[in-house]
């Protein structure tokens, strides 16, 4: 756990964000305070095994998360039309994950509609992140 993460300040901050929605936009936040505004909105504490269950299986399309991100977020990726590169979802392996919300939104947008043919819920984007964020080095 990042030393920090629950001081005043973040709590505030994260209350701030989750109730004006104002760091939907641009916002830098840990991938910690990530999960917690998603979970706080979902108003349901997430579950990791869930979200491995969503991103490892099919959805009735062709392509599964696993499919460009591999089942193991620790490790780099590779997208399944184009064979660009990925590079590992998990914070703990790439610390550039999670921390731009506009971002994550903008791919769990993308990615769940070639997925699943919809939005993920904000309940399973909690779930997801909450299983890349068991994965420690
Ligand atoms: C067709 C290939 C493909 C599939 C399938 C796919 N992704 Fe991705 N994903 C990408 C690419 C490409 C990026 C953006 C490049 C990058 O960030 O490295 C990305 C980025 C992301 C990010 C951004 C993380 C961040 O904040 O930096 C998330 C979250 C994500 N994917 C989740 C998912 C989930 C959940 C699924 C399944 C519902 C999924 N992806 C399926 C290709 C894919």
């Amino acid at each position: 756990m990042q030393p920090g993460i629950f001081s005043k300040a973040s709590q505030l901050r994260l209350l701030f964000c989750s109730a004006v929605a104002l760091c939907s936009v641009a916002h830098a936040l840990t991938p910690a305070e990530q999960l917690a505004a998603y979970s706080t909105r979902a108003g349901v504490a997430a579950q990791p095994a869930r979200g491995e269950q969503l991103f490892t299986t099919k959805h009735g399309k062709e392509w599964s998360c696993a499919t460009c991100h591999t089942a193991s977020p620790t490790v780099e990726g590779k997208h399944a039309s184009t064979g660009k590169l990925i590079t590992p979802l998990a914070p703990a392996f790439n610390p550039d994950r999670f921390t731009d919300t506009a971002k994550s939104d903008k791919w769990f947008r993308r990615n769940c509609n070639d997925v699943m043919g919809r939005e993920c819920t904000v309940g399973e984007k909690a779930d997801v992140l909450a299983w890349l964020l068991t994965f420690k080095r």
